[in-house]
């Protein structure tokens, strides 16, 4: 039915008007590039723009609705999005960060409580999740996604975008989720934001698509193409990319928009000779909606009337945008989600503020534990030291949409107060997150030496992950590590709380102090939560998405790497005319999957109901874990296989399922995984996605370093 109307709308719509809603302008305030063209509301009176972002709040909205409602010759009501990356106002921990919950139900949960604070201001779109696999810790972005797992990334795409969307678009609470940024964007050369990429069409389908086609699956509403080259080719004109694989192979039937002005840069690219050549490419490659670039505005008309763009085309486009409009209701009511009393009754709601501070505590990775140094005992005379212990500023992280930073967010020295043992507690800031002055290391070791216990919190300011924000050096910035050698002098037991937006190398501070919380950027409730993480009120639990290298020179580095052909014997890795280097290790500092917690978990041996299957049928595989230590405690237990031969190699290691556990002290619980072909399909020799036959090992343990494994094989 809603088809029909579409059809009927487009059918009494002039060419311009169609074009219009190709068109998306940012509504005055820009973040992210140039604002190209300021007469935004002139066009929007001409019925030239049908889509707007950063308009926010529902008294704008209405009003920029208003102009299109009211003022155009059909009255197409606007598509409003922004940016809601985790959350709208109650902000949550940075996508990232909240990846190492590994707590998919979790995730839908915070997503659904930023589409419903989003959609009550007016909103119906956010650009988000982001998906692109990142390897790379230079890369700012990294903080933005899932972390470095296909497997993970995948089903974290797919609980996204159900709580971003819910079960049904019509529903105000919810909104259109945008999966970003298609395609590969994560694999930009050296790390650098923007960068080129070039891999083989079989690395990109078997580790940059997936999470991809998991939002697909998961009925992702829109698609935003990414700012890189693949191969050469600008993913803003790749037919390849938008054509073949996401509507021909995975029948996406929603709509692609750029990256904001990614059509214009084709012509820095070298793609395009100019901005109307780099619009007729886009169209035709399938780009639906054009971001900011005014190429579709100002190109579109003259490349019909050419015939280099037919006008079918431009009817696809509109129709799908015009689809979308009507699912959200808005042809019913176009101010529906404009509401300034939902609007006021849904922020900050107490139980949203719950959830983000379960979010914040659960994303926590306990990296160190020496000598049981954590938990804290609220009796022990504390220094609080370094330039984020009382910080609201950058505790929220990039993009945190409409989130209250000073008064509002928790810092640590809040989280300490409203624990009530601020008596115990001295203060100092010692230096700043990214400076040269050490002026404040004395007052801050004088502070150290009065104490039982240091807590430093340092990290990376938020706009140093992010959009724009690649480093080549991914130390603690400015003096903070100088600042952890001066409080060494101390003698005192020192523990380092990490707020940072990517992994950053930590060799010094492993081997320096005597415990490590990564904290993430946390959001809202992040103090609240590093307060009861590191007082035992929650016991840590979680696992990281991405691994920590021991320095940037080993970067790229992932778990499931290729064995090559000279791999090193992990007792004698420093041989000659292997593949390692001879400064340092070829292993991490941290695996992928690793985390401690204030209890101890022991692991059976893997046992399988069967060491022989077929294409049809499968395995169960199982390992009993049991609580060894004194504490409840929560356990992400990992499966990986590993395909030892294959028509093109395979990885070392891949992760293909977890469960998170609970146990209480002494308790056990049998954790049961089932396996069969289907996980183990990958693009073979002839580019068919399909699993081989033969010998595979399969381990399950705590991280992706275990050991703990046992063997299969996949028959005919
Ligand atoms: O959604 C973002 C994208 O991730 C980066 N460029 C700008 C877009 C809109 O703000």
């Amino acid at each position: 039915a809603i088809q029909k109307k579409v059809d009927s709308l487009l059918s009494i719509m002039s060419l311009e008007e169609k074009i219009g809603q190709t068109v998306l302008y940012s509504s005055g305030w820009t973040v992210t590039g140039p604002t190209l063209d300021e007469n935004y509301t002139d066009y929007l009176k001409k019925g030239m723009v049908g889509a707007l972002f950063n308009a926010k709040s529902a008294n704008y909205t209405r009003e920029m609705q208003k102009i299109a409602v009211e003022n155009t010759r059909l009255g197409i009501p606007l598509l409003f999005g922004y940016d809601v990356i985790h959350g709208y106002k109650t902000i949550f921990p940075i996508p990232l960060g909240e990846a190492a919950s590994w707590d998919l139900e979790l995730m839908e949960k915070t997503a659904a409580i930023a589409a419903a604070e989003a959609s009550a201001a007016g909103l119906h779109w956010t650009y988000a999740p982001m998906v692109d696999v990142a390897r790379d810790a230079r890369w700012g972005r990294i903080s933005e996604g899932s972390g470095e797992d296909v497997f993970l990334g995948s089903a974290i795409a797919k609980a996204r975008v159900k709580g971003l969307q819910g079960k049904d678009l019509f529903d105000v609470n919810t909104i259109l989720a945008c999966v970003k940024h298609y395609a590969a964007y994560g694999a930009a050369q050296a790390g650098r934001d923007y960068h080129s990429v070039d891999m083989s069409e079989r690395e990109l389908r078997d580790s940059y698509l997936p999470p991809f086609i998991a939002a697909t699956e998961a009925g992702v509403a829109t698609f935003m193409t990414s700012f890189n080259e693949i191969s050469g080719i600008p993913s803003s004109g790749n037919d390849f990319l938008l054509d073949d694989v996401l509507r021909g192979e995975w029948g996406f039937d929603g709509f692609v928009v750029t990256d904001y002005t990614s059509i214009n840069e084709m012509v820095a690219h070298g793609f395009s000779t100019d901005d109307k050549h780099a619009g007729e490419q886009a169209m035709n490659a399938g780009v639906d909606m054009d971001m900011q670039g005014g190429i579709f505005l100002n190109h579109l008309k003259p490349l019909v009337e050419e015939a280099k763009v037919s006008e079918e085309r431009i009817n696809e486009a509109a129709r799908k945008i015009l689809l979308m409009k009507y699912r959200l209701g808005l042809f019913e009511d176009p101010y529906r989600y404009s509401d300034e009393v939902r609007e006021e009754e849904t922020i900050y709601k107490d139980e949203y503020l719950v959830v983000a501070k379960e979010a914040a505590s659960k994303s926590m990775v306990l990296l160190k534990n020496e000598n049981k140094t954590l938990p804290l005992k609220k009796t022990a005379k504390i220094a609080l030291i370094g330039p984020l212990a009382k910080d609201e500023a950058h505790i929220l992280g990039s993009w945190a949409a409409e989130g209250d930073r000073q008064g509002k967010a928790i810092s640590v020295y809040e989280g300490l107060e409203n624990m009530g043992i601020l008596g115990n507690i001295t203060y100092a800031k010692g230096c700043e997150i990214d400076s040269d002055s050490k002026e404040g290391f004395k007052e801050a070791l004088e502070v150290a030496k009065k104490s039982d216990v240091v807590v430093m919190v340092l990290g990376e300011s938020e706009h140093m992950s992010g959009e724009a924000a690649s480093r080549t050096n991914i130390d603690l910035p400015g003096v903070q590590r100088d600042l952890i050698t001066e409080i060494k002098k101390s003698g005192k037991p020192i523990i380092l709380v990490l707020m940072n937006g990517r992994p950053l190398t930590l060799e010094y501070e492993s081997r320096t102090v005597d415990a490590i919380l990564e904290a993430w950027q946390p959001g809202t409730m992040g103090g609240a939560a590093i307060v009861d993480n590191l007082f035992g009120v929650h016991n840590p639990s979680g696992k990281l998405p991405v691994t920590f290298p021991r320095n940037v020179g080993q970067i790229p580095i992932y778990y499931n790497m290729k064995n090559t052909g000279r791999p090193i014997d992990p007792n004698s890795p420093n041989q000659d005319y292997r593949s390692n280097y001879i400064d340092a290790p070829n292993t991490p500092l941290y695996p992928f999957g690793y985390g401690l917690s204030y209890t101890e978990f022991s692991y059976s041996k893997v046992s399988l109901d069967k060491n022989k299957i077929g294409f049809d049928e499968s395995l169960k595989a199982s390992v009993t874990v049991k609580n060894t230590g004194r504490v409840a405690g929560e356990e992400i237990v990992q499966l990986y296989i590993r395909d030892l031969v294959g028509s093109v190699t395979r990885p070392v290691k891949e992760l293909k399922g977890f469960k998170k556990i609970r146990l209480e002290p002494g308790q056990e619980q049998t954790v049961e995984f089932a396996i069969s072909s289907k996980d183990l399909r990958f693009y073979n020799r002839q580019m068919d996605f399909t699993a081989e036959p033969g010998d595979f090992e399969l381990f399950i343990g705590t991280n992706s370093d275990t050991g703990n494994k046992t063997s299969f094989e996949l028959i005919k």
